[in-house]
């Protein structure tokens, strides 16, 4: 009996002293295994006067079970405390400040960011489409049929007969509104591709899209956009024109012009002697557009432009040539850190 009570002694100091969960298992093999000691008190019960036996073997029975559910305690307890210091350790304060350790962001996305965040703030739902696009968003659902003069402007990568690397981002014009009625107000910023290369046209170069389509949208409104649009990007200053022009998913079309940001509109050589520097395209929603689209023309209006946002980062940070930004040299890079 001095035993019994000695081994359980023993075992329940050993057990509060058990720290790890791995070591508990070596723990119980001792106290509770095939040969561990409790066991053995067991065996050693043939040793005893026959009338000892049964209360003996009792008693040894309680240990055990004492001894096992004491175990199963300890090992929830510590795989509990063992869980949450883990997640103690791994605690990850999201309210800090992220320290990036190299790398910055590229000129583009720094203006695609800038442009995008305006556009939200207006209420435009930011949307992305494929690189790889069919020959039909890209040019027949806007009103450029295949043998369309029109296809020039836009010197074309193409895969297959119907299959091409997207041109412009007005893609995704027909793509949307296809799936969605008015009202309608998205912007898609994304890569597209032409095939040219000099220091102001790259193969590949970024733009963002905008279309809005409602009820009673007008010039005015595009005009309106646009002017909040160039007078946060280049300062209060910044006037807005629209030059009239052609594209066959819009009608009106229009060049829009801003004044020159490096000389205020006195003339310069960055716009050449002009004060102003055409940046991007834009019109009201041609109506075959809407109605190839299953948009009821009657009753909706919109407008649509597209950016360049290499354009405007080569203006915004004095950048003379296109292709540095695709070359991936990082002295030119470093300086957007
Ligand atoms: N997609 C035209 C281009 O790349 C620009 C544009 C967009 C013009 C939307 C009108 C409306 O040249």
């Amino acid at each position: 009996m001095d035993k019994i009570a000695e081994i359980r002694q023993r075992c329940m100091q050993a057990l509060a002293e058990c720290e790890k969960v791995s070591l508990l298992q070596e723990l119980k093999v001792r106290f509770l295994g095939k040969v561990g000691e409790v066991t053995s008190l067991l065996k050693s019960i043939k040793d005893l006067p026959q009338e000892e036996r049964p209360s003996f073997g009792a008693k040894v029975n309680q240990l055990r079970n004492l001894l096992e559910d004491a175990f199963a305690q300890r090992q929830q307890t510590l795989s509990e405390t063992e869980i949450k210091n883990k997640l103690q350790k791994e605690k990850v304060d999201v309210s800090l400040t992220a320290v990036s350790p190299w790398g910055a962001l590229h000129p583009v996305t720094l203006i695609e960011n800038k442009i995008s965040s305006l556009l939200v703030s207006m209420g435009f739902e930011v949307i992305a489409g494929p690189e790889i696009e069919t020959d039909y968003y890209n040019f027949q659902a806007l009103n450029i049929p295949q043998d369309h003069p029109a296809r020039d402007m836009q010197d074309t990568f193409y895969i297959t007969d119907s299959i091409l690397l997207r041109t412009q981002t007005s893609a995704m014009q027909a793509r949307l509104m296809e799936k969605k009625q008015p009202p309608i107000k998205m912007i898609c910023p994304g890569k597209v591709f032409r095939s040219d290369s000099d220091s102001s046209h790259s193969p590949v170069f970024h733009q963002i899209e905008g279309l809005v389509v409602d009820e009673n949208i007008t010039l005015c409104d595009l005009k309106g956009t646009l002017e909040y649009l160039a007078k946060n990007l280049f300062g209060k200053e910044t006037k807005v024109r629209f030059r009239p022009s052609y594209f066959p998913f819009t009608e009106p079309s229009v060049e829009v012009d801003l004044t020159c940001s490096n000389c205020g509109g006195k003339g310069c050589s960055l716009c050449k002697g002009t004060g102003w520097i055409e940046v991007l395209g834009a019109g009201m929603v041609n109506p075959a557009v809407l109605e190839n689209c299953g948009i009821d023309s009657e009753k909706y209006t919109g407008y649509a432009f597209g950016w360049g946002m290499d354009r405007i980062a080569m203006i915004k940070y004095g950048i003379p040539d296109i292709r540095l930004f695709y070359e991936n040299d990082q002295r030119f890079l470093k300086q957007f850190e």
